[in-house]
């Protein structure tokens, strides 16, 4: 099993938007029933809230599903519940080091860190940016190079 957070700031603009990006792609994949998928933020000012209208206009263009996807703050058991801690930005990295985690037990990156020559090393964030088109296109890239990894990963250990 591969167990993935996404993480953000506010968990309504663009961890929500990887998260449903990503379970999109393992489902057109087939891999469902390999992979947990989660997202949470660091902040606790949404708690609760679905995602932001700007990403939720951005996955209904593409026909993307985020349903029952709901605003949740990072907790400390996140970090034995996942095998994977996606963040988008250094400010989340920076922030996530207040948990205290041990970096033998959790692959956390930055989502960018998985493009080669990726066009930025963060993910704008388009709670203040306002485009929401420019936030997909990276994630988007991130999410497949992320899925590529991973599958890649399982491979050189199972053989
Ligand atoms: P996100 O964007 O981290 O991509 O979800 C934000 C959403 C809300 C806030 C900040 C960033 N906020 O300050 O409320």
């Amino acid at each position: 099993m591969n167990k993935v957070l996404f993480i953000c700031l506010g968990n309504i603009c663009r961890s929500p938007m990887a998260e449903a990006v990503f379970r999109h792609i393992v489902k057109e994949k087939g891999a469902e029933q390999d992979f947990v998928i989660d997202s949470a933020g660091l902040g606790d000012w949404h708690v609760g809230s679905v995602p932001h209208k700007g990403t939720r206009k951005k996955l209904d263009e593409l026909a993307i599903s985020y349903q029952g996807q709901r605003a949740r703050q990072v907790v400390p058991e996140d970090f034995a519940a996942f095998d994977y801690m996606i963040v988008m930005d250094q400010q989340n990295l920076d922030d996530l080091s207040r948990f205290d985690y041990n970096t033998e037990d959790v692959i956390v990156k930055k989502l960018m860190d998985f493009v080669i020559d990726a066009k930025e090393e963060n993910i704008p964030d388009p709670y203040f940016t306002k485009n929401f088109d420019y936030t997909y296109e990276l994630v988007k890239e991130g999410c497949e190079q992320l899925f590529h990894n991973i599958m890649e990963h399982n491979k050189e250990n199972t053989h």
